[in-house]
């Protein structure tokens, strides 16, 4: 069984706006696309339902019905229980409240491992922790592949190590850790994890359950969905952690560690990424079965797409000269983030690529550490070139003799 890109890109309005028309999306890592139905339920939430919700009368009773459903809906697809989910307004908030409740639960002298690899979202919220007596023990990369190797986490390991974060894929190495190997071995130490899966879920919501990690985080708004940042924390986790919300919030796990109000509208909107996996699974495979068993084929169907697609990225890419591919050049141990170093900035390059008709990103993309520890300058940046699964192979060609006319 293989993608229906027709019937993928039909559930995307962006793909019939006449302004997007001939662009080739290459920047999905910042951001995606989203969904037609996450719009139409943020559009009927804003013009039927904006009142407060949870009061007895009929608007307000069905917007947060809505953001229930949602809530419900998504925590099965990842495998978890409802109150083990929480929404809050980014990734890099929901780290930065999770690391003030560490601190409050940790005792000087305790350590926690952060890796090179990460995004600065999963990375400097723990480092600052050091100001206030927590050692920070660096898990660091291969300086020529950017790898991060199980092994050397071990040798970080022992009694001290409170937690251990780590990227399910890094938005420029790109290729996807074991999170359930390098989760047993924290947990044989005695600590917990946190695994940024920013730059994986997109490529396949993924069954966090499944997996194993303590924490899992996520953000709608890469995910074909609205500005809302996702964040699973398991119960024996949850519990132990101080609460960071309002003390009569303190008993509601989903509540305790996203102090700010929820926005209700992009809760309620994010059944809609629920909605699209319906869908996929509806037409590909058309019988019923549990979320977390569609969630699991929609996530086969669009990583095979994907890797497909990568394969001649990679390959193409990786015989140049003028080029260094970031990250491993086998399109099935990576996400399709594909950073390229070269001899010119990344951001220049990247503006000779959207006169071809290509749209893609030049920067640091606030990688700056696994960057800087490649070798390779933050401030020149790399070139990258990220798609999903709504990818066609024609976009791929145009790509591909766009670089041929820019590099
Ligand atoms: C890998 C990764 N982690 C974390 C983040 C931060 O996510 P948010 O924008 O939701 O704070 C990003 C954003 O680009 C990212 O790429």
């Amino acid at each position: 069984m293989t993608l229906d890109t027709d019937f993928v890109r039909s559930q995307f309005p962006a793909f019939s706006v006449p302004e997007l028309c001939g662009q080739a999306f290459f920047e999905n890592a910042g951001g995606s696309y989203t969904c037609g139905a996450v719009i139409d339920r943020l559009t009927r939430f804003y013009t039927t339902r904006k009142v407060q919700p949870y009061a007895p009368y009929a608007a307000s009773r069905l917007a947060g019905e809505e953001m229930d459903d949602a809530h419900a809906r998504l925590a099965a697809i990842l495998g978890v229980e409802r109150d083990e989910l929480s929404f809050g307004p980014s990734t890099t908030q929901n780290v930065y409240v999770l690391a003030q409740a560490f601190a409050e639960m940790m005792t000087p002298g305790e350590a926690i491992v952060v890796t090179n690899q990460d995004h600065e979202a999963n990375s400097g919220p723990w480092r600052r922790l050091a100001a206030r007596g927590i050692e920070i023990r660096e898990w660091q990369i291969d300086p020529e592949t950017g790898h991060l190797e199980p092994a050397d986490l071990e040798e970080l390991l022992d009694d001290s190590v409170r937690l251990v974060c780590f990227p399910h894929c890094s938005n420029v190495v790109g290729e996807i850790n074991p999170v359930t190997e390098i989760t047993a071995l924290a947990h044989a130490a005695g600590a917990f994890t946190c695994v940024d899966g920013v730059s994986y879920a997109p490529h396949g919501l993924p069954d966090v359950g499944g997996l194993g990690p303590d924490i899992y985080l996520f953000s709608a708004y890469k995910t074909y969905g609205p500005h809302q940042g996702l964040m699973v924390i398991r119960h024996a986790l949850g519990s132990l952690l101080p609460n960071q919300g309002h003390p009569f919030n303190g008993d509601a796990l989903y509540k305790r560690f996203t102090p700010a109000g929820p926005d209700h509208a992009q809760i309620a909107a994010c059944a809609g990424m629920a909605d699209y996996v319906d869908a996929l699974y509806a037409h590909h495979i058309g019988a019923e079965a549990e979320p977390a068993e569609k969630a699991r084929a929609v996530h086969d169907l669009m990583r095979a797409h994907e890797i497909s697609l990568l394969a001649p990225v990679l390959d193409a890419v990786s015989t140049r000269t003028s080029v260094r591919l970031i990250g491993p050049a086998e399109a099935e141990i990576r996400a399709p983030t594909v950073a390229l170093a070269l001899e010119r900035p990344g951001a220049a390059v990247a503006a000779d690529l959207a006169a071809h008709g290509v749209m893609a990103g030049g920067g640091d993309f606030y990688a700056g550490r696994p960057l800087e520890a490649m070798g390779v300058s933050p401030e020149k940046g790399v070139l990258r070139l990220s798609f999903t699964h709504y990818t066609t192979a024609a976009e791929i060609d145009q790509l591909l003799a766009a670089l041929d006319a820019v590099l």
